[in-house]
């Protein structure tokens, strides 16, 4: 049983590809539980207490406002990980999701955990080789860091690719849904009610300039591959010959304690994302490397797939669970709030 509940949703993503594709496909997909819920960002806004929106962040407790690369290093400040692999000290967030009721009010979406995996909230975390099953990749150097999307955006201009939101019709995805990005999913929120909640997936570019673990704007030392879309073996432009495994958070949001006509606004659908966007083009991704020596390279020169690997040591839900990080800057993150913390504007498509 426990191998099929793992199984489904990985063949789910290569519903499209061929029978052969999928037979030598590997995916390392593992649970990162909640590590804190506050106004950080160490890459966006280095040094700033609090920064401008709410952020849900998992993975080392090393996590910090200010996190200079190479020289502040989570693998060696961290103490634990709310990951499931031990030896992930790596951070990762997002946005946070909240309701906004028809009297005004908002309160933030508590997320849920992905099917076949344990643990509490946060993110559900993905790095995938080319799934020729050959192809090379080079894990992410110490003091990596990267941001997909764009917390501004509010319409498609300047859109990345790869960042979606798909309704789900029933609680954990059941019939499991397809590749990201595909079937009914929008860019934008879902413009009705989802009696399953809402998953978003946020996929970061796989191609790597050799040199820069970071760039001013957290973007230009990676790129996409000349073609292809959901990871492929699509070249990599000259500029960024290097291959990178392809990271993906999938998020599931639970929003059916909302799903009631009698609370919900009557101008449309009403989620917004933490930096004020009702829009959802605004969704993002953070990521900061890292993982334990060369854990990483050895898993994926393994193959390794889900949340089980010969090359890594992993903990249990509840070790994972154990570790966490108090807010720097106290703020209300639960129950109903009168406006969203900052006071975020919200903008509606
Ligand atoms: C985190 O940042 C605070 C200042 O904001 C600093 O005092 C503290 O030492 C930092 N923690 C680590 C582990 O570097
Ligand atoms: C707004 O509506 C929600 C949902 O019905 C309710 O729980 C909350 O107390 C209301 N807030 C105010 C300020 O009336």
């Amino acid at each position: 049983m426990k191998l099929l509940q793992f199984l489904a949703p990985v063949a789910s993503v290569f519903v499209q590809d061929t029978l052969a594709q999928y037979a030598t496909a590997a995916m390392m997909r593992f649970q990162c539980s909640q590590l804190s819920i506050e106004r950080l960002d160490p890459l966006v806004n280095p040094g700033m207490l609090p920064s401008t929106h709410m952020h849900q962040i998992v993975g080392g407790n090393s996590f910090n406002a200010t996190m200079t690369p190479v020289e502040y290093d989570p693998s060696t400040q961290s103490t634990c990980t709310t990951c499931s692999f031990a030896e992930d000290f790596s951070n990762y967030w997002t946005a946070n999701l909240y309701f906004h009721a028809k009297n005004g009010s908002y309160k933030r979406v508590p997320q849920m955990v992905n099917l076949g995996l344990t643990g509490q909230g946060g993110i559900t975390v993905y790095y995938i080789p080319p799934y020729d099953g050959k192809t090379k990749v080079t894990a992410f150097k110490p003091g990596f860091r990267m941001l997909v999307g764009d917390a501004m955006l509010r319409s498609n201009r300047g859109m990345q690719r790869q960042i979606c939101h798909r309704c789900e019709h029933n609680i954990q995805q059941s019939p499991f849904g397809g590749a990201p990005c595909t079937g009914d999913d929008t860019v934008t929120f879902p413009n009705k009610m989802c009696p399953g909640g809402i998953r978003t997936t946020i996929t970061f570019p796989t191609c790597w300039d050799g040199k820069n673990v970071d760039s001013p704007d957290h973007k230009s030392h990676v790129a996409y591959p000349s073609s292809g879309t959901f990871e492929s073996t699509g070249p990599c432009p000259a500029s960024h010959p290097v291959r990178l495994p392809q990271l993906m958070y999938e998020v599931m949001w639970d929003t059916r304690q909302f799903n009631d006509k009698a609370i919900w606004p009557d101008m449309g659908q009403p989620f917004v994302y933490s930096m004020g966007d009702g829009t959802g083009y605004g969704q993002h991704g953070d990521y900061v490397f890292g993982w334990k020596g060369d854990a990483l390279q050895r898993a994926l020169d393994a193959r390794c797939s889900g949340d089980r690997c010969s090359q890594l040591k992993t903990q249990t839900p509840e070790q994972a669970l154990a570790c966490f990080k108090k807010q720097t800057v106290k703020e209300e993150t639960e129950g109903w709030v009168s406006e969203l913390p900052g006071g975020m504007q919200v903008t509606y498509q």
